[in-house]
């Protein structure tokens, strides 16, 4: 494993939980560093961009990239910055679900949402402002010193989080409040709308260290399940959770009518299915034997996690 860079490793001699505390606090860094306050009075928007990037979250997308990326003895520097990149889409991705039109959330990572702490227009602009930074902070030569290996980079995050992913899915979550969606309907809906997110982190790992084909396929099916096991564990915690704990309101799947696999089967069937999900991600492991530990630790975190 990689031990260039300031930052941590992900290793066996610390619990996972440090592991992924140390990992948030050079994400914390690294997007301090890529989201300057401008001067002139636009910087309004950057103060919303900061506001939701800088503080909060689990971190759990750049974690990703950085286990993913130690596979290959990738610089410790190229993780982060792709890591960093996938967190700001997924900043904007929270921002704008947070949104009146979307879920009218109040609350998010302990604070009020973006549109409450500036308003609407600004939360908007904040969002689109953090997609477009993450495609420029990959652009970089900094980000990988080969211009191509810098395109695919750049080509899988633009196809997890647009139509054919992330956007994707939140359009079919919308549209399954008004109508009765079956398993694979929500199955699909949760692999656009979370999977892709979640799975894009390792592959970019994959790619940063010129991974072959079948080993970037093994990344993909771990992220896939994944994701898959992350949204159920989001569902069941919406369900069973406290807003003090979440850090964002609770009981809104239930009250917006959302189609989920809890919904679906009940919490029981729900945690069985996640657990399944995260099996079938430790297999897709097997190929990288003890080097995949810290992807193993992240599979069981998705869902023995509390928030
Ligand atoms: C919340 O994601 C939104 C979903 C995709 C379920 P996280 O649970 O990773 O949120 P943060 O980044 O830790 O706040
Ligand atoms: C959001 O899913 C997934 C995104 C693409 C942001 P949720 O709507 O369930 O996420 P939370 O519960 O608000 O964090
Ligand atoms: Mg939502
Ligand atoms: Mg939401
Ligand atoms: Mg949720």
């Amino acid at each position: 494993m990689s031990q260039a860079g300031a930052s941590s490793a992900p290793g066996h001699s610390l619990t996972f939980s440090d592991d992924l505390r140390r990992i948030a606090d050079s994400v914390n860094a690294c997007l301090d560093d890529l989201l300057p306050l401008p001067d002139g009075p636009e910087q309004r928007v950057v103060e919303a961009m900061r506001y939701s990037a800088l503080d909060g979250g689990k971190r759990l997308r750049p974690y990703l990239s950085i286990a993913s990326a130690d596979l290959f003895d990738v610089p410790r520097v190229q993780a982060l910055r792709t890591g960093a990149a996938v967190e700001m889409v997924h900043c904007y991705s929270l921002i704008h679900d947070d949104l009146p039109a979307m879920d009218n959330g109040d609350l998010r990572r302990g604070r009020p949402t973006c549109h409450k702490a500036f308003d609407e227009a600004t939360a908007i602009l904040a969002g689109d402002a953090l997609l477009t930074q993450a495609f420029a902070v990959l652009s970089a030569d900094a980000t990988h010193p080969d211009g191509d290996t810098r395109v695919k980079i750049i080509a899988a995050l633009a196809d997890a989080a647009g139509a054919a992913g992330m956007v994707g899915g939140q359009m079919l979550d919308l549209m399954a409040e008004q109508s009765d969606l079956g398993e694979e309907d929500v199955e699909r809906l949760q692999a656009l709308k979370t999977g892709r997110l979640l799975a894009a982190p390792c592959r970019i790992g994959g790619l940063l260290g010129q991974a072959d084909a079948d080993a970037l396929e093994s990344l993909d099916s771990y992220g896939y399940c994944l994701g898959a096991a992350f949204q159920i564990t989001d569902d069941l915690l919406d369900l069973e959770a406290t807003e003090s704990d979440l850090g964002k309101a609770t009981g809104k799947d239930a009250a917006a009518g959302k189609a989920t696999f809890v919904s679906l089967h009940g919490p029981e069937r729900a945690r069985d299915r996640a657990k399944t999900l995260v099996d079938q991600a430790v297999a897709a492991l097997s190929r990288f034997g003890d080097a995949a530990e810290p992807l193993r630790s992240a599979a069981a975190f998705t869902v023995s996690r509390r928030s």
